[in-house]
């Protein structure tokens, strides 16, 4: 093949054969390629991902430098600097700075959701977000518990728009509890009309700054809560928890449903099934399926969705989560790797259902 001179169109050129093989289109039309500069026999650009959290992050930069060799030569020193300017929904009235607002719901309790959501959140945190966490669960609030934050007051601040509260900072995330406002045995007898203002408070009445992703963490089921959550904010998506026995399932497959009824169409962004084996430190190599095997990957076919991870059973996790240790960042390596993926898949799903929200706004207007 001849080869191109060495000239920034020439470079615009070759990377224009690069797809993001998640967005299917190519990189350049993506404006992903950006601050191009040729000097001498170097080129430099920021390749600017949809997110922090991107798994593609070594296929991309590496089909770069390959593109740029194959249409301009190998003398060329290529420098990429790998940057990340998070997508989002349209901006609203409500919560304007924050990006995305990812909803963790699922159809029983104590299957795993709060683990999901606060470990979720610090993952993407630590790949370098602006990540919040909203403790949504008024029955049962354990955010507090596994944050070590319990017993703390969020502080008020006085703005232009009047009294706000404040996230409390751990972590490297903002986090905020309706556990934090109100007393263990309160919420139990409260009714639709205050769990519903109680939300909004939350959501509306918080000073949460600027943030990529604020993930929300659900009560079980299908309720108040929900309906709320749905009218008050627009979510990116809902990721659905379940364990993989049929009991649990059967819970599941109705929250998911939920998301799908027409006036509240909230994009389901896949499943996360928990506790999904046990593996015995003492025994490496072994897998015991004590809930069954292959419930999570069930209920993402049904609903055509990905199974965003399958996480262990991991003892040290719940002594973590009792003891609010989990800030510390001490989880053993195979639950650090399986929640950052756990990071990386969910902040490519919201990426892609961004661009697909783009392309039928940009449709609907020409
Ligand atoms: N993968 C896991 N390995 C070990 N313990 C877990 C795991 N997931 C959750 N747990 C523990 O199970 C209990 C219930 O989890 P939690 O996240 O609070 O569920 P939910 O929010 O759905 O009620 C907690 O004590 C938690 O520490
Ligand atoms: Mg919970």
């Amino acid at each position: 093949m001849e080869k191109l001179p060495f000239t920034a169109e020439s470079v615009l050129r070759a990377l224009s054969y690069v797809d993001d093989p998640d967005l299917k289109k190519d990189i350049v039309s993506l404006n992903m390629v950006q601050d191009l500069h040729v000097s001498g026999n170097e080129v430099s650009f920021r390749l600017v991902l949809t997110t922090p959290a991107c798994p593609l992050k070594e296929v991309l930069t590496r089909a770069c430098e390959n593109a740029i060799r194959q249409f301009i030569g190998d003398q060329v020193s290529v420098q990429i600097k790998v940057d990340a300017e998070v997508t989002g929904r349209k901006p609203t009235a409500v919560l304007p700075q924050v990006k995305n607002i990812v909803a963790i719901a699922s159809g029983k309790g104590g299957v795993g959701k709060s683990t999901v959501a606060v470990n979720l959140a610090l993952a993407l945190a630590h790949e370098g977000a602006r990540v919040g966490l909203l403790d949504a669960d008024i029955y049962g609030p354990s955010v507090p518990t596994m944050l070590g934050i319990k017993g703390q007051r969020p502080p008020v601040v006085e703005l232009e728009a009047g009294l706000r509260m404040k996230p409390i900072p751990v972590a490297g995330i903002s986090a905020l509890s309706i556990g934090l406002l109100i007393e263990d045995a309160q919420a139990v007898v409260w009714r639709g009309p205050m769990v519903s203002s109680a939300l909004r408070q939350l959501v509306s009445d918080c000073d949460w700054g600027e943030l990529d992703y604020l993930i929300v963490d659900l009560p079980p089921g299908t309720g108040d809560i929900h309906l709320t959550l749905v009218q008050t904010v627009p979510l990116s998506g809902a990721v659905i928890v379940t364990t993989p026995q049929e009991v649990a399932l059967a819970d599941a497959r109705k929250a998911a449903a939920m998301f799908r009824i027409k006036p509240i169409s909230v994009p389901i962004l896949g499943v996360v099934e928990n506790m999904s084996f046990f593996a015995p430190p003492e025994l490496p190599g072994r897998r015991y399926y004590l809930f069954g095997k292959g419930g999570g990957k069930k209920l993402a076919d049904e609903f055509q969705v990905p199974l965003l991870a399958e996480i262990p059973m991991v003892e040290q996790l719940r002594e973590l989560e009792d003891e609010g240790n989990l800030p510390d960042g001490s989880l053993p390596e195979d639950l650090r790797r399986a929640f950052a993926e756990l990071a990386g898949e969910v902040a490519r799903q919201i990426a892609m259902q961004n661009a697909l929200l783009r392309q039928t706004v940009e449709s609907e207007v020409s």
